[in-house]
Parts: structure tokens; C-alpha cells; sequence
């Protein structure tokens, strides 16, 4: 089975890339020497929290303050300075509009100052292609492999056969794995983003006390609104009975929940990669985070005989580290943005024969 190396190999001398990511609430800058990321700052936004969810227009405004600062620590801690650049990478899209054009201007700016190329990046193939950043083990995943991508704003399975060469098997219909999270945590009112709470309280609690809908829809599709719907009009009755029944009850309601997001997950990415021949299984994205997810994985991979990765945690969430590893993809294999480019809110990609 070929690996990353045997497909990308090597620049000697290697090349430092400055990666940016804005596409949602956090801004982050990285540094990459190659593969190996120097430094991988992140500024999370707390101005959402007391909203229960992103807010797009303060989120621009926020990356606009941030932007400048995080750059700034991620060429010092990288110790490096900005004329040892190569290239420059950024998040071009999906994700909110206001928010990209923030990175996509600065990064543009900086590469046209510093005549060096700069490379854009889709948001999703850096979450898969996070993967491949230089990590202690020295252990990467061999090609072709299935990566289960689960974020707050996507829930897919993709192929992968080489660095930039994926296809998407399955996808969600309506809500995301992290949005289902994120939505049932506000019904139960206990703050935003929900994910890494539901995943604490779950710790204490009993997976199988309340049995919820796990869906179960053709290969090619998740859905994860009746899960939502299911949990609201349940609690609505249970406080009918009992006003406390939420606080009385926490802790196997967020184990019940998360049981059913992770089974849901878990059973497609088994009978697709059972269907595929596929056997090495990844996640990423968010989600990726939440403990019991990456438990359940490994078990498969065990029951099988699967290899199984899950990204170090600060390559889960949104990072610029994971830019900067798809941004030396894409300079490897000599793709280059113009400074016309445009960040694009909604990308179309990895449909079969297309991408
Ligand atoms: O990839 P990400 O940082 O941003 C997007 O591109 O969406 O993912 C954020 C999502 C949120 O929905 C958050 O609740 C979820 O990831 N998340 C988790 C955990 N940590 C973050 N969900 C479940 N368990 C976690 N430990
Ligand atoms: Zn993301």
C-alpha cells in the first residue's frame, strides 16, 4: 500500500509555509517546515458563547482584531521570520463568507508583499489531510483509506486513494454529528459548543438508560434532525412530570446522546468499508475530539483487523496546522491561487471523476 511519502516526497531544502484558517469561529496561523508543524496557534472566539451558536458577523470582526496578533506569534514561536517564508496557505472555503475574506485578504496581501507563491485550501481536505502531519509515532495512514470527517458543519465518508484524490461516499441530509451535538446541548441548556460537555458529562453516566432513534437511511446519506427532534419532544414531556428532570438526569441523557451519534457513525463507516475493501479507517474534524468516537474506532479496527488513526487533538479541531499540510500538498504538486481568487462559501468537491 503506497504511503504519503512514497507519493510526495521530500523538498531538500525544505520549504516553511505560513497557514491560515478563518472559515468559522477560530482564527488560527501555523508554520509548517515540510510535514512538520513549528507552531499552531489558535485564538477560539468566546463572543458566541452567549449566543449559543456561531455568529457570522461577529466572528468576521473577531478575525479581523485576531488575525494580525496570531500571525505574529506563529512566525515567533516557529522562530523563523517572514522572510524565511516559502508559500503562503489559507482557507479559501466552505465555511462562513465574511469570516474566509478575512484570511483570504491578509494572506493574499502578504504573499503579493513578500513575492511568494500563495496556495488556497479547501477547509474539509485539510481536516482529512491533518493526518499526515509529522507526529511522534511516525505512523500515517497507507493509502487507500476511509476518513469518517465529523465537524459542526459536516458529517461525510471519504475515499481517499492518494493526497489529492478523494471522493465523497456518504454524507449527512440535513444536521451535522456536531451540529446534533452542539443543538441537543442547547436544548438541554448547557452552553456552546456542546460536544465537549455532552462528551464530560456522558463520562458519568449510562449509555443505554434512554433509548433514542438511531437512523438508519442507504449508505450514502446520515441524518442526525430526528435525533434532535426526538430528544426535545422527550424532554418536553419528562419536565411536564418532573420541572428538574434535565438536571436530575444529565448525565445519562448526554451518555444516551452521545451513544446514538456514535453508533450512528460507526455502523455506516463499518458496512462502507466492508463494502470498499477498506482497511484503514481515520476520523476527523471536531468530533473527532469526543472521547467515546475514538474508543469505538479502535474497537472496530480490533474486531477487523483495520488500521485505525485518530489526529492528535489539537489537529481536530479547526487548526491551521491541517492548512498548512494541504497547502504543501497542493505546492508539491504545483497548484498555485492568483490574487483574483475568491473564498467561496459553498464548494462543490469530491464527487466521482470530478475532483
Ligand atoms: O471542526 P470544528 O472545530 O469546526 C467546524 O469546522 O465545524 O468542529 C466543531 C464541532 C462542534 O460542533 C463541537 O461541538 C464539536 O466539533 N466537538 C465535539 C467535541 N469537541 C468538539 N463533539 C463531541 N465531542 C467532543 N469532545
Ligand atoms: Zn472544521
Amino acid at each position: 500500500m503506497p504511503q504519503f511519502t512514497d507519493i510526495i516526497s521530500e523538498p531538500s531544502p525544505g520549504v516553511y509555509i505560513l497557514a491560515i484558517e478563518s472559515s468559522c469561529d477560530d482564527t488560527s496561523a501555523a508554520v509548517l517546515l515540510n510535514r512538520k508543524a513549528l507552531s499552531n496557534v489558535v485564538a477560539s472566539q468566546k463572543i458566541h458563547e452567549e449566543f449559543g451558536g456561531v455568529v457570522p458577523e461577529l466572528a468576521s470582526r473577531a478575525h479581523q482584531v485576531n488575525i494580525v496578533p496570531v500571525v505574529d506569534a506563529a512566525i515567533k514561536k516557529a522562530g523563523i521570520t517572514m522572510d524565511d517564508l516559502g508559500a503562503i496557505a489559507y482557507t479559501s472555503g466552505p465555511g462562513l463568507l465574511g469570516s474566509l475574506l478575512v484570511g483570504t485578504s491578509f494572506a493574499k496581501s502578504l504573499a503579493y508583499a513578500k513575492s511568494i507563491p500563495l496556495i488556497e485550501v479547501n477547509h474539509m481536505k485539510a481536516h482529512i489531510l491533518a493526518h499526515f502531519i509529522e507526529n511522534a509515532d511516525d505512523e500515517y495512514p497507507e493509502f487507500p483509506f476511509l476518513c469518517l470527517t465529523v465537524s459542526g458543519g459536516h458529517t461525510q465518508i471519504v475515499k481517499i486513494t492518494a493526497p489529492d484524490e478523494m471522493v465523497i461516499l456518504s454524507e449527512t441530509i440535513d444536521d451535522a454529528a456536531g451540529e446534533a451535538f452542539d443543538k441537543i446541548a442547547k436544548i438541554m441548556g448547557l452552553g456552546y459548543p456542546g460536544g465537549p460537555v455532552v462528551d464530560k458529562l456522558a463520562q458519568m453516566g449510562d449509555p443505554r438508560s434512554i433509548e433514542f432513534p438511531i437512523s438508519n437511511l442507504p449508505d450514502d446519506q446520515f441524518s442526525f434532525s430526528g435525533l434532535k427532534t426526538s430528544v426535545l419532544y422527550f424532554l418536553q414531556k419528562k419536565i411536564d412530570e418532573n420541572p428538574d428532570y434535565i438536571e436530575e438526569n444529565k448525565a445519562d441523557l448526554c451518555a444516551s446522546v452521545q451513544y446514538t451519534i456514535v453508533q450512528t457513525l460507526i455502523r455506516k463507516l463499518e458496512k462502507v468499508a466492508k463494502r470498499e475493501g477498506v482497511k484503514t479507517l481515520v476520523v476527523a474534524g471536531g468530533v473527532s475530539a469526543n472521547s467515546e468516537l475514538r474508543r469505538e474506532l479502535f474497537d472496530l479496527g480490533r474486531r477487523h483487523g483495520w488500521s485505525t488513526f485518530v489526529p492528535e487533538f489539537q489537529y481536530c479541531t479547526d487548526n491551521a496546522a491541517m492548512i498548512g499540510l494541504a497547502g504543501y500538498v497542493q505546492y508539491m504538486i504545483g497548484a498555485r491561487a492568483q490574487l483574483n481568487s475568491v473564498a467561496t462559501a459553498r464548494i462543490e468537491w469530491g464527487k466521482e471523476d470530478k475532483d
